[in-house]
C-alpha cells in the first residue's frame, strides 16, 4: 500500500501554484488532529506500507513535532524498506527539522529549487534566493539523505543561455535524483492564461530535457530524471502503475480498485469531517487509456492486452520496444503522441 499526506501550508504563494495550500498557519493544530483521525481510519486496511509521501503546500513549513503522532499510527504498518519522502523548501529546510524528521522515519527529501537563476525566481515569486538553494543542497549532502531537487523550465526566461547555466549548476551538483517540469498556466493561479510567459521555441524545452540526460540523469518519466534505477521515485511509479493508493489530507485524492476517492478542498469542512470522501467511478475505458498515458510517459510500461489494435505497433518500430508483454516507450517527449495514436 501507499500513502499520499498533503501539508497545506506554506510561508508564501508562488505565482503558478494551484496546489492547495495557505500561508496562514492558524488551524495547524486542529489540521493535524484531523489527519490523525482521517490516516487511523485508513490504517486497519493498509499492511505493509511501500512507500509514504508527505506533500504539499510545504511539509518543512511545519515543525517537526506535530508530525510525531503521524509516525507513531504510521509505525506498525510499515514494510522494512518503507520509503518515505517530504517536500521541502529552501527558506524552512533546517537542521533541526530534518533530525527529528529522519529519528520518526522520514528518508527521502524533494527539495523546490525551482530554478538557480534569481531573475527566474523572482519571475516565479519563489520567496527564497538560488544561494539559500544551494547551501540547503549542501547541508542534505553532508546529511547524507536521499534527496531530489525539483525544477522548472519551458518559461519565456529559458532561453539558450539560462537553460545552460542550469545544467552547468545540475552537472556540479552530481545528483542522483531530479524532477524537471517545463511551466504550466493553472486556472486560478496569477498566471492563469499568461501564454507569453511560456517558452514558444519548443526545440529549447526539448534540448534541456536530453542535456539532463547527458549529464547522467537519465529520464525515467517525462519529468523525473535519476542516475540509477536504484534512486528512482518508488512511491511516483507506484502512481504511474496505477497501484491503488490511500489519499490523506486536504484535497487529497486516493484509488481502490476502480473508485477514486476525493478529499475535500475546503480546510473548515476537512477539519470538520476528515473522513468525508467524494466518489469517482471509473469505467474500464478510462482505466485503460490511463494506464496508456502513464505508462508511456515512464518506464513503467504498458501491457499489451490494453492495446486495441496491435497492428497500429508496426508503425511505430522506431519509437517502441517490446519486452516481457509489455510495450516501452523511449522518447517520452513523444508519449502523449503515440498514446493518442494507439488509444
Ligand atoms: C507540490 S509542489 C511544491 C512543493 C514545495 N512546496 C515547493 O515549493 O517546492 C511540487 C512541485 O510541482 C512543481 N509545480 C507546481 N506547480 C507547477 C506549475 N504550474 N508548472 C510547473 N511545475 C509546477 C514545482 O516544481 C514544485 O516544486
Ligand atoms: S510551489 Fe510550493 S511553496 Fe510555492 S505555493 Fe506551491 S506548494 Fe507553496
Amino acid at each position: 500500500m501507499r500513502i499520499y499526506i498533503h501539508i497545506p501550508f506554506c510561508a508564501s504563494k508562488c505565482s503558478y501554484c494551484s496546489f492547495a495550500s495557505f500561508t496562514n498557519k492558524q488551524k495547524i493544530n486542529e489540521y493535524f488532529k484531523a489527519l490523525e483521525l482521517d490516516l487511523s481510519r485508513f490504517l486497519p486496511f493498509s499492511k505493509d506500507i511501500k512507500s509514504i509521501y508527505f506533500g504539499g503546500g510545504t511539509p518543512s513549513f511545519i515543525p517537526a513535532k506535530y508530525y510525531e503522532n503521524l509516525f507513531k499510527l504510521l509505525k506498525p504498518f510499515l514494510n522494512a524498506n518503507c520509503e518515505i519522502s517530504a517536500e521541502a523548501n529552501p527558506n524552512s529546510l533546517s537542521l533541526e527539522w530534518l533530525n527529528i524528521m529522519r529519528d520518526y522515519g522520514l528518508n527521502r527529501i524533494s527539495l523546490g529549487v525551482q530554478s538557480f537563476n534569481d531573475e527566474k525566481l523572482k519571475f516565479l515569486n519563489r520567496s527564497h534566493s538560488s544561494l539559500e538553494a544551494l547551501n540547503q543542497i549542501a547541508l542534505l549532502k553532508k546529511e547524507k539523505i536521499n534527496y531530489s531537487i525539483d525544477l522548472i523550465y519551458g518559461t519565456f526566461m529559458d532561453d539558450l543561455t539560462m537553460l545552460n547555466n542550469e545544467l552547468d549548476v545540475l552537472k556540479s551538483l552530481e545528483l542522483n535524483h531530479l524532477s524537471a517540469y517545463t511551466l504550466i498556466l493553472e486556472e486560478n493561479t496569477p498566471f492563469a492564461n499568461k501564454i507569453d510567459y511560456l517558452q514558444k521555441n519548443d526545440e529549447l524545452n526539448c534540448y534541456f530535457y536530453e542535456q539532463i540526460n547527458k549529464i547522467g540523469l537519465k529520464a525515467y518519466e517525462i519529468s523525473n530524471f535519476a542516475s540509477s534505477s536504484d534512486y528512482e521515485c518508488s512511491h511516483n511509479k507506484a502512481y504511474w502503475n496505477k497501484d491503488d493508493y490511500i489519499g490523506i489530507g486536504l484535497s487529497s485524492v486516493g484509488t481502490s480498485k476502480n473508485i477514486r476517492y476525493y478529499a475535500s478542498s475546503s480546510l473548515a469542512e476537512y477539519i470538520n469531517n476528515p473522513l468525508k470522501r467524494s466518489k469517482e467511478i471509473l469505467s474500464l475505458d478510462d482505466i485503460r487509456l490511463e494506464s496508456i498515458f502513464l505508462g508511456l510517459r515512464s518506464n513503467v510500461g504498458v501491457s499489451l492486452e490494453l492495446i486495441k489494435d496491435l497492428s497500429k505497433l508496426d508503425d511505430l518500430k522506431e519509437l517502441i520496444y517490446i519486452k516481457n508483454g509489455r510495450l516501452f516507450n523511449k522518447n517520452y517527449l513523444l508519449s502523449d503522441e503515440i498514446a493518442l495514436f494507439l488509444e
